[in-house]
């Protein structure tokens, strides 16, 4: 080989490793959760019941999942959105198999992931699964240890899995910081597409510099940033005081493909109050959070079902721009407003009450709330499906929210010439 031809090649070389460099090795090529995934996720409700001969009702096995599958398919959830069915911690046996693959409880699921997955995706819904990066899950299942991330990666594809969990029990810092990416490129060497939802930063304590949301945002669908929910207000409130008290940092952490996770929703459970179940459902909406309920889809209330089906909070909460809200006010007296803009230059309003004395009659004005001067908007009540024509910018009005409730708005604005409700404006039929 002549020495031109030589320094050629190194040459190609050089440039080939420079290019290898530049380009983001990390990212999560896969195109999925360009809106905030909405479905079902066993735990909160559910836990690790594992004991199926003194509840077979409600222990976690392939029965649970079937018959969440056909709620989903039979109630109107899955043309609402609702289309992940997710199993949580504790599906699996103690031990791997003989060559080292996850392999589910042989009793509590007899005819293995795969089947559940082909019953799922028979009936328009997806499967999502539950692992854990370190020795043993939360609950003491085998865990995903780093030399066992392309494995198991492999095991959910083949199995048709559509997305999944990944905890963080029993591992170290760097583990996590080496894992949590390389499973992001195990998941994308599979092919199969799969959301990916990283526990990574709430075992991190949820904020920089421990946590980069850059980074994050690369290789993560969404992510939990913070403690678990619990059956309780208190446990809602947490969380929300958190995830306001942070929103600098967390706000602009989360876009299309890429979302901060406050946990599942506990609407039809034990611990909330019907003006509780509004208001975790308001806010959930506009923080852009994913929409995961966590409870009995065959023994839920009527009016547990209205509010998680409500269409016009689900079409805010999916809204394309995929913009996060934020808390713009905090009010002395126990109001706090949060805003989310949302596409077409509308916007969602949540009014949140903390009183707990009586309902409280808020007055305020969109100019108050930083609404850009001179303009005129159509207004919709999210629960009551009410509608106010006109509502200048200039204009002061009251709301009445109820304690611990919410009220919500959606907002178009229309042009001060045009006396037609906007183009963007067609109000939503509760
Ligand atoms: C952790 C997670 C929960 C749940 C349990 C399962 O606590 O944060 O969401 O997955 O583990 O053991």
């Amino acid at each position: 080989m002549g020495a031109a031809v030589l320094s050629r090649l190194a040459l190609a070389l050089v440039l080939a490793l420079a290019l290898a460099l530049t380009l983001p090795s990390l990212a999560l090529d896969n195109g999925l959760a360009l809106t905030p995934p909405m479905g079902w996720l066993s735990w909160e409700r559910f836990r690790c019941n594992v004991d199926c001969q003194a509840d077979p009702h409600n222990c976690i096995s392939e029965k649970l999942f079937f018959e969440m599958a056909d709620r989903l398919a039979e109630d109107g959830w899955r043309e609402l959105g609702y289309k992940y069915i997710n199993m949580d911690d504790c599906w699996s046996a103690k031990q791997r198999d003989a060559v080292g693959r996850l392999v589910p409880d042989p009793e509590r699921f007899p005819r293995g992931i795969k089947a559940l997955a082909d019953y799922v995706h028979a009936r328009g819904l997806k499967l999502g699964i539950y692992g854990d990066l370190g020795t043993f899950t939360c609950g003491g299942y085998p865990g995903t240890t780093l030399d066992r991330v392309e494995q198991d990666a492999q095991t959910f594809a083949e199995w048709g899995v559509d997305m999944l969990k990944l905890d963080g029990c029993y591992s170290s810092e760097k583990e996590q910081a080496e894992g949590y990416p390389k499973m992001a490129r195990a998941l994308n060497a599979t092919g199969r597409p799969i959301v990916y939802s990283c526990s990574w930063p709430a075992y991190q304590g949820g904020l920089p510099p421990k946590v980069n949301y850059t980074i994050l945002a690369d290789i993560c669908n969404l992510w939990r940033n913070y403690g678990d929910i619990q059956d309780s207000w208190v446990s809602v409130l947490s969380i929300l005081d958190w995830f306001s008290e942070n929103q600098d940092v967390l706000q602009p952490a989360a876009g299309p493909g890429h979302w901060n996770d406050p946990d599942m929703l506990i609407i039809g459970n034990f611990g909330l109050s019907y003006e509780q179940s509004r208001s975790q459902m308001a806010l959930w909406t506009v923080m852009a959070a994913p929409l995961l309920m966590s409870t009995d889809l065959r023994t839920i209330s009527p009016s547990a079902k209205e509010i998680l089906q409500n269409r016009l909070m689900i079409q805010i909460n999916q809204d394309p721009l995929g913009i996060q809200g934020r808390r713009i006010v905090k009010e002395k007296d126990h109001i706090e407003v949060f805003l989310r803009p949302l596409s077409q230059a509308a916007s969602a309003l949540v009014f949140f009450s903390r009183r707990t004395d009586m309902p409280f009659r808020y007055t305020t004005s969109l100019a108050k709330l930083h609404f850009p001067e001179d303009a005129v908007y159509e207004v919709q009540d999210v629960y009551s499906g009410k509608i106010i024509s006109g509502l200048k910018t200039s204009d002061s009005f009251s709301v009445v929210i109820n304690p611990s409730g919410v009220v919500m708005w959606y907002l178009c604005p229309r042009a001060l010439q045009a006396q037609a409700p906007s183009e963007g404006f067609r109000p939503v039929l509760l």
